[in-house]
């Protein structure tokens, strides 16, 4: 790996071994993925084929023990608007802006080896927007998965989608469906996009689940536990997230994940989303390795009932 300025960089010993090359120059949005692929192993290139580490990326990537990375970590993307809005912009400017900075960290993230990504991309609540607004957001996506998804795939990225898709419009449930399909027997880092989510959506959905299968069971009287309640969640068999990151300073969860993030580290940048880059998501990392991890007890163990672990179901 190289700076940006051409020194070679002395951090490329402390990279995992298992750098998952993205964008590289072979990959090809244009060609679409044939269905029979099937999962594909990691992509490890050689170092020149990684793009170029900026002098500060690698001061920050120098302070982190790759061994404490996160496993899950979730993003709240908030501040399009107003970056579009500073510079006179239309806010869909903002929302555009906005994916070059989701495939930024989606890239990072797949490269460190995080095993999962959630990134909340469309709440329930968002509905409430402009009619405009949200077809253009809705159109994002589309473009996003049609241009990307190759890519993704190559990775071995699988993408699932967590919220409630029957209310998206048919053309963006198909591509969703596709999205899904195509990468379901991928192995590497999961994607996960949170659109037409939110949390207490989820939980009551969760509980409906769980209802509906007692009924079926005509077991009703039989207690539901915590495990039971995580199995049921959209986000059945990926860990929790131990990162929250919220970008734009508002101290808020937003309705997202909200049973998933107990015992998440939540970190709030002033950096609006579509200028949170690669040294930003690496900050974040850094900061998340000064917190002490103590899961309301006194020291950093996990606890013994290790939650992530009971619920993944592969
Ligand atoms: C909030 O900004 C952001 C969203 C509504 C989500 C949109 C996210 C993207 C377009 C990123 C792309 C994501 C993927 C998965 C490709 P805001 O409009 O609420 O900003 P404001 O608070 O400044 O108004």
């Amino acid at each position: 790996m190289t700076f940006a300025d051409g020194n070679p960089s002395r951090f490329v010993a402390s990279l995992p071994a298992t750098v998952v090359t993205l964008w590289g120059k072979d990959d090809c949005p244009q060609h679409p993925v044939p269905d029979s692929v099937g999962p594909r192993t990691r992509n490890v290139k050689s170092s020149e084929s990684l793009p170029l580490l900026k002098r500060e990326e690698a001061r920050l990537l120098e302070q982190l023990d790759l061994r404490r990375l996160p496993k899950h970590i979730a993003v709240i993307m908030d501040g399009n608007g107003r970056w579009a809005q500073r510079r006179h912009l239309p806010r869909v400017a903002g929302h555009r802006a906005g994916v070059s900075s989701a495939r930024t960290v989606i890239e990072t993230c797949a490269r460190l080896d995080i095993s999962a990504l959630t990134l909340y991309a469309f709440s329930l609540e968002n509905w409430r927007r402009p009619k405009a607004e949200i077809d253009f957001l809705m159109r994002l996506l589309r473009e996003y998965l049609r241009k990307e998804l190759p890519m993704l795939h190559r990775n071995n990225i699988r993408m699932v989608f967590i919220g409630r898709p029957e209310q998206l419009p048919a053309g963006v449930q198909q591509d969703v469906e596709e999205a899904s399909r195509v990468t379901a027997g991928n192995t590497g880092m999961r994607l996960a996009v949170a659109l037409n989510y939110g949390g207490r959506g989820e939980l009551v959905d969760a509980f409906n689940a769980i209802l509906k299968e007692l009924r079926s069971n005509g077991s009703v009287s039989h207690p539901i536990d915590e495990e039971t309640v995580s199995r049921h969640l959209y986000t059945a068999g990926l860990p929790d997230p131990d990162l929250l990151i919220r970008t734009s300073g508002e101290m808020r969860i937003s309705n997202f994940l909200l049973w998933q993030i107990a015992y998440a580290e939540i970190y709030v940048t002033e950096t609006l989303w579509p200028d949170f880059s690669r040294a930003c998501l690496l900050e974040a990392l850094v900061e998340f390795q000064k917190r002490e991890r103590r899961y309301g007890g006194l020291s950093d163990a996990h606890p013994s009932h290790d939650r992530a672990s009971r619920v993944a179901r592969g």
